[in-house]
């Protein structure tokens, strides 16, 4: 596991964009799967950059969402296909019919989890971008998933509707319910990067990269993986007790 920290969420992003945009330079038909919510956002931002101004093409890239709300409406903004959409798709050289995710307005949801655990499993997801919840989760995957666990329609914690409810502004709540790709597709990508930033997360990273593996933290579970980095800000490192062990600092953070 290599692990980076940036001085900041603007530095660890920029690392971020540098990996996602390597990979989907070298790969002949780049399968990129991708997290949303506030972390996500620094980093879609750096990539519409680099869309705008150095020329950096996605329009060989297939995306995949690694999750998805229950019970709102198609076009609501807080649904991650339209969050994607307005943060990153419509902003660079790649068409909606390139992003794929689970859809939430199916009439047989479990038939839905199970064609989108196959389409994942046909893209074969070259890199995999994770955030992770306070609460240690990955996806939509809360603890106590198992960790051979496949797509399928989960309960979000309180914790998460609570983390979650800033996105839907005044007099919404949070769903209760979503898609999510399981743990056993997330470890079946080639390379995974998880970012976390800032304090509230530092604990959450310290028991994903320095505890057990367990279905407790589902983040945990990135321990298992070959290939996999994670790209921090100082105050989301700020838990960890090995920082000597492989971390590299400063605003100019690079990764391979
Ligand atoms: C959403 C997802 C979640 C988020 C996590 C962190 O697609 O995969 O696991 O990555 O909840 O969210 P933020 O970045 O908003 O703290």
């Amino acid at each position: 596991m290599r692990i980076v920290v940036g001085e900041s969420a603007a530095a660890a992003a920029r690392v971020v964009a540098d990996l996602v945009e390597r990979f989907i330079v070298s790969a002949p038909r780049p399968a990129l799967g991708l997290a949303t919510g506030e972390t996500m956002e620094a980093v879609f931002a750096e990539l519409v950059r680099r869309h705008r101004e150095e020329g950096l093409s996605f329009a060989r890239v297939r995306a995949y969402l690694l999750d998805e709300y229950l019970d709102l409406d198609r076009d609501d903004p807080c649904a991650y296909r339209n969050v994607v959409h307005r943060l990153l798709t419509a902003q660079v050289d790649m068409g909606p019919r390139a992003v794929h995710g689970p859809n939430a307005q199916a009439v047989d949801v479990s038939a839905e989890c199970a064609r989108y655990e196959q389409q994942v499993q046909q893209a074969s997801i070259g890199l995999q971008l994770l955030g992770i919840g306070a609460n240690g989760h990955i996806a939509f995957n809360e603890p106590g998933s198992p960790l051979d666990s496949a797509t399928r329609v989960v309960e979000l914690s309180e914790q998460t509707r609570a983390d979650n409810i800033r996105f839907f502004g005044a007099g919404r709540s949070a769903p209760v319910r979503a898609i999510t790709q399981g743990m056993a597709a997330i470890g079946a990508a080639d390379r995974l990067v998880l970012v976390a930033c800032g304090e509230h997360k530092a604990d959450a990273v310290a028991r994903a990269l320095e505890g057990p593996v367990t279905e407790e933290v589902p983040a945990s579970a990135i321990q298992l993986h070959p290939n996999v980095t994670v790209v921090l800000d100082e105050q989301a490192a700020s838990g960890l007790v090995r920082r000597d062990r492989g971390v590299r600092s400063g605003g100019s953070a690079t990764a391979r």
